[in-house]
């Protein structure tokens, strides 16, 4: 990579002026590839003349996408210029332990004005994100995230990739980020701070110009702090070809509707066989109406193809488990309990039981397995290998999108089905037991939490062990 590539590529190109670019270098296979967290502005408000302050990676809002090739190392120097302590999150992506970015489980937080070397290989291609893991209830709704694609060796055929970041941002009458809503309590209890502005990519309604004819390769990701969101894909065949970062078996979308629960992506191919000059909207469902998220607009006359091309949309197997020994799998059950209208009357939380009122007290409502917050002990601990099983059972009023981190796990019923999709994150509804199957082949120490990040805030998140 050249210097003008790396700065196309991490967005730099559009830095706020003063802003100084760190230094980076290529040495020897490793690409380095420095991130800043800062203080800086977006707009992201139909306002054009509106200037949010946000929080930032390179001085860009979402932070700039990481490109890197499966199987390459990357060097990730992370500067934190903010004035409260961080870390980076690479979700999805199945890394060592030491460089998962969980603070007082994996690593210590990087306080203003440290540093914190990241270094990984990515083993699996696909559509990842990147994203603080402190505070993360203040510091993802102030914007401290960005896209992390890693591409296949042999690449699909397609002419053009876009990416979609799709947050929901709360801003006040002043046009900024409500802080007075963060740490709400009513908020932590309900479904988590829901925002009133929609951005993709950091900007209302953006316009992607394309080709009449072109294939087009669309990475969606929901980076909202709690929104799940129903989407839909409007006048062309939508083939979803990939969750989660994962392959699946191509299937075309359903009036080209989907949904994301926070954190989850998916990746469609799109035959975009309108006339030139037409356009495709990609809209957010609404209860009454629904929203233009982002336009895809075909060039007035130029026509790319008038046939789809014939290529494969079947991306290559990523190396994940052959299969998941379900019947020979240990079993764990995780009671998720808590929050608005749920009925549970306490916890325990730093080693004791504590009623309810208490535990709103100190902001806490939800739990897992009877226990508020991190525990001390993991929820389970395994040897390196062995198939798990963890049943999580809602047994409260609302949704929770479940991420376990360091693998990625299949939704499965009493069989391993060899088709099932491999996820990261799942939505378990109201009243709903998720079974989820996994190898617990990366060793160290996972988060599992629920990712609206305002339940997490409030208790929901445990641990598992794999030694
Ligand atoms: Cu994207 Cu612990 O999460
Ligand atoms: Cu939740």
């Amino acid at each position: 990579m050249n210097r003008r590539q790396f700065l196309i590529a991490s967005g730099a190109g559009v830095l706020s002026a003063g802003f100084s670019l760190p230094s980076f270098a290529t040495r020897s296979k490793i690409l380095s590839y420095p991130l800043v967290a800062s203080l800086g502005i977006a707009k992201i408000t139909s306002d054009p003349e509106l200037e949010t302050d946000v929080w930032q990676y390179n001085g860009v809002t979402p932070g700039p996408t990481i490109r890197v090739k499966q199987g390459d190392p990357v060097s990730i120097p992370f500067e934190n210029r903010l004035d409260q302590p961080t870390t980076i999150h690479w979700h999805g992506l199945r890394i060592a332990n030491h460089m998962d970015g969980v603070p007082g489980l994996t690593q210590p937080v990087v306080k203003p004005g440290e540093t914190f070397h990241y270094q990984f290989t990515p083993r699996d291609a696909g559509t990842f994100w990147y994203h603080t893991h402190n505070r993360t209830w203040e510091q993802l709704a102030r914007g401290l995230y960005g896209a992390l694609i890693v591409e296949e060796k042999t690449p699909l055929e397609i002419d053009r990739d876009l990416v979609c970041v799709i947050d929901d941002w709360l801003i006040n009458d002043q046009g900024q980020i409500d802080e007075e809503s963060l740490g709400n309590l009513h908020d932590w209890a309900h479904s988590g701070r829901l925002g009133n502005v929609l951005t993709v990519n950091g900007e209302h309604q953006p316009v992607f110009q394309v080709e009449s004819g072109e294939r087009v390769r669309l990475r969606v990701i929901n980076v909202a702090n709690a929104r799940i969101m129903p989407l839909r894909i409007n006048g062309v065949k939508a083939t979803a070809v990939a969750v989660d970062g994962q392959p699946i078996v191509p299937g075309v979308l359903e009036d080209g509707e989907f949904t994301l629960a926070p954190a989850q992506r998916i990746d469609l191919i799109l035959d975009m066989l309108q006339a030139p000059g037409q356009q495709t909207d990609i809209e957010f469902v609404g209860r009454k109406k629904n929203l233009v998220a982002a336009t895809l607009q075909c060039h007035p006359t130029k026509v790319k193809r008038t046939e789809p091309i014939e290529a494969s949309v079947v991306l290559p197997k990523n190396p994940l488990p052959s299969s998941v020994d379900i019947s020979g799998a240990k079993r764990f059950r995780l009671p998720m309990e808590g929050g608005a209208m749920g009925g549970m009357r306490g916890a325990e939380y730093n080693g004791k039981w504590m009623g309810i009122r208490d535990l709103v007290k100190e902001n806490k409502m939800w739990a897992l397995n009877g226990i508020v917050g991190l525990p001390e002990k993991p929820f389970f601990s395994v040897r390196r290998g062995t198939s798990v099983v963890v049943e999580l059972e809602n047994l409260n009023a609302w949704p929770h999108a479940m991420h376990v981190h360091g693998h990625h796990f299949k939704v499965v019923g009493e069989t391993d089905e060899p088709d099932t999709a491999w996820r990261d994150t799942v939505l378990v509804e109201s009243g709903k037991t998720s079974r989820i199957a996994f190898v617990a082949d990366n060793p160290g120490k996972w988060l599992i939490h629920c990712h609206m990040i305002e339940h997490q805030a409030g208790g929901m998140v445990t641990w598992f062990e794999v030694s």
